[in-house]
């Protein structure tokens, strides 16, 4: 997230994608990104905090989480849509705010909202974002919401989301987990900078934006602020605590992201897919609930739809893609993960979203075990 001195060599290169079928797991994007990108940029995008193990068990606690099908159930078609916020959303999966996209792609940020526009699925623009979000919303179909770190200017701040909603911004989400940046060694061994002439339409003036004590100062009051500020809906990224949903309920937030910035921050934190059901037992369906953090394939935003997850944000899976083939790649990325839930919930026995819920996992949870026969759980993962 900060910037430095330009570093030579670290902005993408233009070069074609190929065909973007040979690639038939969203993993398989990481190794040809990983042989494209300049070291520096990748492990920027690879790395996270510390020792990585959130990293990893961000990934590992999906790996762990078993599936046990019903049978004979009405299941084909599978139905992925549902409505949030008013609107019809086709599938289940956002983009979740990334900075820096020009590094990876010359397309940057306007091909991975090209990609998901092809799936309907909306994109979250990093307030790091390297393309105004007026080039992305005037993408026709495009679904557009913004990422923001809120500092101690208010003006600024107050300036920015009324810039991103007169441009046809849906929603804002506000970064609640980095009141400080996190330490991440693989990106500082490889030397990674933001280069100096790198464009940054909506980042803040950088002295405050490698401020981080100006990051910290930002506390509940200032959501009622950002309540009071935002007139599209307002959601808080990076929540992990129930209390933490509860208060965010309560301050009036349309939408609660559960997520730990892609074990990005602060490492040995807790898995995103096991912080999920407290949480959306806590919220009871008052609000949509995201999630984010180690989705890899369509069982695991299975898996996260059934611990109560409204829809799942994608990060580094769709950055390495855009990185491979631009808009192809990202879109790529996406039906490839659309496919595979479509699949999954089939093989499952769930023909729509709200037939899933933990009734699903081996061994189920106690209060779903109750309600195996009725076929009707009270840990039922979708309200709101
Ligand atoms: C390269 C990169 C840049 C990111 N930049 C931001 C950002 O600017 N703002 C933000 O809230 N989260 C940012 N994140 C975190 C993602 O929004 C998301 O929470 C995380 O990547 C999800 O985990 P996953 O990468 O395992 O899917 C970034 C993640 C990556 C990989």
């Amino acid at each position: 997230m900060d910037r430095g001195d330009h570093a030579a060599g670290q902005v993408a290169q233009s070069e074609a994608g190929g065909d973007v079928s040979r690639f038939l797991a969203v993993q398989e994007f990481e190794l040809e990104a990983r042989r494209r990108l300049p070291r520096a940029v990748y492990e920027y995008v690879a790395g996270g905090a510390g020792d990585e193990h959130s990293l990893r068990t961000n990934e590992e606690s999906y790996q762990k989480i078993f599936l046990r099908p019903r049978v004979l159930r009405s299941v084909v078609p599978v139905d992925l849509s549902q409505e949030l916020f008013g609107r019809p959303l086709p599938v289940p999966f956002l983009l979740a705010p990334a900075a820096y996209q020009r590094l990876m792609h010359p397309e940057g940020e306007l091909g991975s909202a090209q990609g998901a526009t092809r799936y309907g699925v909306p994109f979250i623009l990093s307030s790091n974002g390297t393309v105004p979000i007026e080039e992305i919303t005037a993408v026709p179909g495009a679904r557009c919401w913004f990422q923001i770190y809120v500092q101690g200017d208010r003006d600024f701040t107050r300036d920015s989301i009324a810039r991103v909603e007169a441009a046809g911004c849906e929603a804002v989400c506000v970064t609640v987990d980095t009141p400080v940046l996190g330490l991440r060694p693989r990106q500082l061994r490889a030397g990674f900078r933001v280069p100096a002439g790198l464009e940054l339409p909506h980042a803040m003036r950088l002295r405050e934006a490698s401020d981080p004590g100006l990051h910290s100062a930002v506390t509940w009051r200032d959501v009622d602020w950002l309540r009071s500020v935002v007139k599209s809906k307002l959601l808080l990224k990076g929540v992990l605590h129930p209390a933490d949903a509860e208060l965010a309920v309560r301050a009036g937030v349309d939408g609660i992201m559960v997520s730990n910035h892609g074990g990005r921050n602060l490492d040995t934190i807790i898995p995103t897919i096991e912080a999920l059901p407290e949480i959306a037992e806590q919220v009871g369906g008052r609000v949509p609930v995201f999630a984010d953090g180690g989705i890899r394939r369509g069982t695991d935003a299975l898996k996260a739809l059934a611990r109560g997850a409204n829809a799942v944000l994608i990060g580094r899976p769709y950055v390495y893609a855009l990185a491979v083939a631009g808009a192809d790649g990202v879109a790529r990325c996406l039906s490839l993960l659309i496919e595979e839930l479509r699949l999954a919930m089939a093989l499952v026995g769930a023909g729509c979203l709200p037939d899933l819920n933990r009734e699903v996992e081996w061994p189920a949870p106690a209060a779903a075990k109750s309600a195996l026969m009725l076929g009707n759980s009270p840990l039922h993962g979708h309200g709101g």
